[in-house]
């Protein structure tokens, strides 16, 4: 028994290694890869839909160009992150999670950043944007 956990949980190790590896080269997880992933590992393909949904790290669709994060932690929530957010929903015609119809933002939100003093905090590809305002997101995104 303990070791059908122990290869349950190699696997599993193996199984996000894997596709660490394929978000990395393809930045995202081409669905056609899956059998081919399923097959090496010796699981069924929708045991790797669960750790894919599991990660939010992983995506099964390409992303845009420019990748848009809005802080949604405590710090950043108090100070307008959801308003931020619904903005940037409304301004990109997306919800989080999608990529605008031109293919150039993907937008996202994450629980921290790590600098909540400077929040609401907002990134373009990595680069911060503090102390966001709904009347600075169209500056923001202009400039990409
Ligand atoms: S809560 Fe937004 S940076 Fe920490």
């Amino acid at each position: 028994m303990e070791n059908k956990i122990k290869q349950s949980g190699n696997r599993q190790n193996e199984l996000v290694h894997i596709l660490h590896e394929v978000q990395e080269r393809f930045g995202y997880i081409p669905p056609e890869r899956l059998a081919e992933i399923a097959k090496k590992l010796n699981i069924s393909e929708s045991e790797i839909y669960g750790v894919l949904t599991f990660y939010k790290a992983f995506s099964l669709e390409p992303g845009g160009e420019h990748t848009v994060t809005v802080c949604m932690g405590t710090a950043c929530h108090v100070r307008g992150g959801q308003q931020i957010t619904d903005e940037m929903e409304r301004k990109l015609d997306i919800k989080v999670g999608q990529t605008s119809a031109d293919g150039k933002f993907t937008l996202e939100t994450v629980n921290c950043l790590g600098c909540c003093a400077i929040g609401p905090v907002v990134t373009v590809d990595g680069k911060y944007y503090s102390h966001a305002t709904m009347k600075n997101i169209a500056s923001i995104l202009k400039e990409y």
